[in-house]
């Protein structure tokens, strides 16, 4: 374990048994779509997960990506800026946004109110994670890996600062890292 982990929430065995059954029902649920479903990763914190995830997808799909970070200075919470936009047009499509973390939930609000006013047809959203007792608007995700209490969790993609993104499990950052 790493040095600044206070202890370990999800193993790398435990988090690549949940992706097979949410691949599965994934695929389940979107096998009637008539055009593949465009999966949207959100940079960078999801891609292990989405790395993972995919892998146990059994039906056609898509793939792009999108990063976004909220406005510094501004004082409206929840505002953020697109810093890499979509390659392809979503006019029509069925999204399912990719997600390593809610916490507050304003930036998957944010992105799916983006990605219909973009013209997308249908937008989902699995996450990874769900800190639901931070939640500060009403916005849910339609697939969750695990939810967690209100610690601040590093690993599988998740950074503090950047760092830590490597670690192939989810662990709990010591209060003294931060
Ligand atoms: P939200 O808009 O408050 O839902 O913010 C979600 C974003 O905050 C995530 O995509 C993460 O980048 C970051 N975040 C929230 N909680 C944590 C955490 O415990 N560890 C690492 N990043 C976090
Ligand atoms: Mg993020």
């Amino acid at each position: 374990m790493h040095q600044d982990c206070k202890k370990i929430l999800f193993s790398e065995q435990q988090i690549v048994e949940r992706c097979q059954k949410l691949g599965q029902q994934l695929s389940q649920d979107y096998k009637d779509n008539k055009h593949n479903v465009l999966f949207v990763g959100i940079l960078k914190g999801s891609i292990p997960f989405l790395a993972e995830l995919i892998k146990h997808i059994s039906i056609d799909m898509e793939l792009d990506f999108i990063a976004a970070s909220s406005y510094e200075g501004t004082e409206s919470l929840g505002d953020i800026k697109i810093i890499k936009d979509l390659d392809c047009s979503i006019i029509n499509r069925d999204i399912l946004i990719i997600e390593d973390i809610i916490d507050t939930g304003l930036t998957i609000k944010k992105i799916k109110e983006l990605l219909y006013h973009k013209g997308a047809h249908d937008v989902k959203v699995i996450t990874l994670l769900n800190k639901q007792s931070r939640r500060v608007c009403d916005v849910q995700a339609d697939y969750v890996g695990f939810e967690i209490e209100n610690e601040f969790v590093i690993g599988f993609g998740l950074d503090f600062n950047q760092k830590y993104r490597n670690l192939p499990y989810i662990g709990v950052l010591k209060k003294e890292c931060y």
